[in-house]
């Protein structure tokens, strides 16, 4: 999504300098094109060198270079990042001072700037630095971090960078539509655990990818967000809400206690159909024959289409082989508004991988996409979604 954009990059003199390169690389493989601007104190933490090297033109440093460098940079970029930013480059964008090549440029940029602040804590809680800070996201400066953590200076506290992944998510924001602002989206995603006693389980192969690429998309594209998500391995998107549950009952309490408030309601989690009908509460010992009883839980979506302010519903369904049909009458018994209707059987669909390959049907019409990452997947999906919800539904 960075094809052909134009980055300008200002890195300044902190310890986290050398992580550019990392910030660098991430950016021009998603096709962005860099220009950095190195303060003098960068070049103490990080040679012009490496950064040459990394982002494949020159470094751009003294202003008195090449004259006008200082307007020329700005009006050619699309967007401003300085990464790490340190106190002294935030005081002074906040005074209006202009006394080197990065300052200047930043001064007659007219575009969107971000920000990620690295310092030692006590840099960071002064009150000058937090008054300089909180003047520039008043005037719609974009921050990402610090973190909190270890830092460079051996103590702990707030003042890390912000993590490369994190840097390069505010750059997709930035450069992405923002047309569900004002939405209030709730996704689910992942398996639930449904216990036959207090170590053993029974659930599913769902990774969660799936419904963490559409909590990420929505989140990208303006919304506010609360993820509801069963055990999964792969770490939350920034800024959204997570609520992590284990069992179907769980999700089931999580879903009605949040879905009144949405205006989009997706359950991309892949919810036990059956659970023990009891629990043991300590463990079963082991035996040569164990029969589990099941039972049904509770059709989480079939109650969500029951509510009568309803949001707009997305059910997912993964099936085996070509069952578009059920899928259908899936839409209409539980009088919902979407099913994402995915065959986990073909290669490079459904669990544990970061593609899929869905068919959108809504009730108008039914859309086959190919074989897609699963971010793209959530693009589509929203676009219809938004498409149906601008048309009355
Ligand atoms: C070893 C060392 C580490 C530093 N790390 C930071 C830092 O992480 N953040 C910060 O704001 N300043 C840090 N400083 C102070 C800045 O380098 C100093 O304020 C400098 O004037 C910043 O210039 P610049 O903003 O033009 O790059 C550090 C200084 C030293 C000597």
């Amino acid at each position: 999504m960075l094809k052909d954009r134009s980055i300008l990059l200002g890195i300044t003199g902190s310890v986290a300098a050398y992580k550019a390169i990392e910030l660098i690389k991430g950016l021009r493989q998603e096709g962005a094109s860099i220009k950095v601007i190195m303060t003098e104190a960068s070049k103490r933490f990080i040679t012009p060198l490496s950064i040459e090297l990394a982002s494949g033109n020159s470094v751009y440093n003294d202003m008195f270079d090449s004259p006008l460098s200082h307007v020329s940079l700005s009006a050619d970029a699309d967007l401003f990042v300085v990464a790490p930013a340190t106190a002294n480059i935030i005081g002074k964008y906040a005074n209006g001072i202009a006394d080197d090549l990065l300052s200047t440029a930043l001064l007659a940029f007219k575009g969107t700037i971000i920000m990620a602040p690295a310092m030692n804590w006590r840099m960071y809680e002064n009150p000058v630095f937090q008054k300089n800070l909180q003047y520039l996201v008043s005037l719609g400066i974009k921050t990402v971090g610090p973190e909190r953590g270890s830092l460079a200076c051996g103590e702990e506290g707030i003042g890390r960078m912000a993590d490369i992944e994190k840097i390069m998510e505010a750059v997709r924001t930035a450069f992405s539509k923002q047309d569900l602002a004002g939405e209030n989206i709730l996704v689910t995603a992942g398996p639930t655990r449904e216990y036959i006693d207090p170590i053993r389980y029974i659930s599913n192969r769902s990774s969660g990818k799936m419904g963490y690429a559409i909590a990420k998309i929505a989140k990208r594209r303006g919304a506010d967000v609360t993820l509801i998500s069963g055990p999964v391995s792969i770490k939350p998107p920034e800024g959204i809400e997570v609520i992590n549950i284990e069992t179907a009952g769980e999700m089931h309490a999580a879903v009605m206690d949040n879905v009144s408030m949405s205006s989009i309601f997706i359950m991309a989690a892949a919810v036990a159909d059956f659970m023990p009908s009891e629990t043991k509460g300590s463990k079963i010992d082991k035996k040569e024959r164990l029969s589990l009883n099941l039972v049904k839980t509770v059709d989480i979506l079939e109650e969500a289409g029951r509510f009568k302010n309803k949001p707009f519903i997305v059910g997912f369904a993964a099936e085996t082989g070509q069952r578009l049909d059920r899928a259908r009458r899936k839409l209409v018994d539980k009088d919902i508004d979407m099913i994402v209707f995915n065959d986990v059987s073909k290669a490079g669909s459904g669990f544990d991988v970061d593609t899929n390959e869905v068919v959108i049907i809504d009730r108008k019409v039914d859309r086959r996409l190919p074989l897609m990452y699963k971010d793209d997947v959530a693009m589509v999906l929203f676009d219809r979604i938004k498409e149906l919800k601008d048309n009355g539904r």
